[in-house]
């Protein structure tokens, strides 16, 4: 065994820390939070971790090369265009757009040239992490690879050590064998194989287990059912609680009260501005409410957080575009003097999202496809009176809590709408009612339990 070799190791894009450069050569560490750094959290000290992720930017490839780094991370400098092209190309272009099934007109999936060539540099990528964890994992460790990015490592890393106990997580919908036959045979045959090479798949419901295994079945003539687990990430209630509760929260709640003004009810929504939230249908469905139920108008405020994401693919920044676009064209239709009906931010806050969170009358999560969904989860933690949930019946979330929210159709912005109208119409008495059981349904396996529960088998 490998003196100080890692028993647990987490291979991840992205990684629990990130840095940007300060001007003066030096550079500036920010944490992240998530399900898996508070997973991780509860391992103690009888076994020492390691998380290896890619260096993302210029002050991530600084850190690495100036040597700085936290205690139990190791980012790994892979080359920028290898990196540019596994991610934003066949990452979040290819294998996000197929699980979420975002194809459309005019953007079709185009197998090309230039497509096997982003796909060598994706088998690279994944070649860096496998070669990373086989160097850094003890005998027999334990191994929990995370997501789309990663597809091919369990089975690269198989072959270098037999020994480890390797599991993959799906943190993404899985998409039905008619959608994912669309990727080129070979290519789907490999990335099918190199997710197999773990001892188990987990994926976020029933419904995106299932999927794979269909895909398995089409593309591979069948596999064993019993390497996919499920494990329904939940909210983090302790945190939140206490997070939300802290004096900038209460500031950020402060500043949009005044700017929703006073006696309205409020529709809140917090996402990325990412194409399978369905920002744009949301906002089709707001106005569709203050035409179709003038009574509203000057009563309610939509407050819509939108964070940008994903900026480098041309198809995200149209996107954000139109959300800003018809924002500022439904407060151009409809706002008066003193009430602006879309309340639009999009600078990344979380003390803003926790504010949000906390006086919405009525959340809208509407995505057309989602592995989970944890703003539906969090929501009802933290808010303050109660509130009604819209949600998509589309999102992984709805498995556990759609019993006491109102289902939606997200393509379907009429029905939106109404539920909408639903939301805001529900007696105070019922909504509290509701949020309690969302509240219980939403944090039925807290980030550390889940954690656990997908270590455990493999270190048993
Ligand atoms: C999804 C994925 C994550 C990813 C996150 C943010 O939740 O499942 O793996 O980290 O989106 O996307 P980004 O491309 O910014 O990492």
């Amino acid at each position: 065994m490998v003196h100080d070799a890692a028993q647990i190791l987490v291979a991840s894009n992205r990684g629990p820390v990130s840095y940007t450069p300060t001007g003066d050569g030096g550079v500036e560490a920010r944490r992240g939070g998530g399900g898996v750094v508070s997973g991780l959290s509860a391992i103690g000290s009888d076994a020492r971790s390691l998380w290896v992720c890619a260096a993302l930017g210029e002050g991530d490839r600084h850190a690495v090369r100036q040597g700085v780094g936290e205690d139990g991370v190791r980012m790994l400098d892979i080359d920028p265009e290898v990196h540019a092209a596994a991610y934003n190309g066949i990452a979040n272009s290819v294998l996000w757009f197929l699980h979420h099934m975002l194809y459309q007109t005019p953007l079709e999936p185009v197998f090309d040239r230039d497509f096997e060539r982003q796909w060598e540099a994706y088998r690279t990528y994944n070649r860096a992490f496998a070669e990373a964890l086989a160097a850094e994992a003890a005998d027999g460790a334990a191994v929990l690879v995370q997501d789309y990015h990663l597809a091919l490592v369990p089975g690269m890393l198989r072959e270098r050590r037999p020994d480890l106990r390797i599991g993959h997580f799906s943190h993404t919908p899985w998409a039905p064998p008619e959608y994912f036959r669309m990727l080129p045979d070979a290519i789907a045959g490999e990335l099918l194989r190199g997710m197999l090479g773990a001892d188990r798949l987990g994926f976020l419901t029933r419904r995106w287990a299932d999927a794979f295994t269909a895909c398995c079945a089409q593309q591979l003539g069948g596999t064993d059912a019993a390497v996919t687990a499920v494990h329904a990430l939940g909210a983090d209630a302790e945190f939140l609680r206490e997070r939300s509760r802290r004096p900038d929260v209460e500031e950020r709640m402060a500043e949009l009260r005044e700017a929703v003004g006073p006696g309205r009810r409020t529709i809140v929504r917090v996402d990325r501005t990412e194409l399978s939230k369905n920002i744009v249908r949301g906002l089709l469905a707001y106005r569709d409410l203050l035409t179709s139920r003038p009574e509203w108008r000057g009563r309610v405020v939509h407050i819509a957080l939108a964070y940008p994401s994903r900026q480098d693919l041309p198809v995200y920044r149209a996107y954000t575009a139109e959300v800003s676009r018809l924002a500022a064209a439904i407060n151009e239709e409809f706002g008066t003097g003193d009430w602006t009906p879309v309340v639009l931010h999009v600078r990344d806050d979380f003390a803003r999202s926790l504010a949000a969170y906390r006086m919405a009358d009525v959340a809208l999560v509407n995505p057309i496809r989602d592995g989970m969904n944890l703003v539906a989860k969090e929501v009802p933690v933290v808010s303050d009176e109660g509130c009604a949930l819209v949600l998509s019946r589309e999102a992984g979330a709805h498995e556990e809590l759609g019993e006491f929210a109102i289902t939606v159709n997200p393509y379907d912005v009429t029905a939106t709408a109404e539920a909408l109208h639903r939301g805001l119409m529900m007696p105070a008495a019922e909504r509290a009612e509701r949020t309690k059981h969302l509240g219980a349904a939403s944090t039925a396996l807290p980030p550390r339990r889940w954690f656990l529960d997908q270590l455990e088998p493999l270190r048993s």
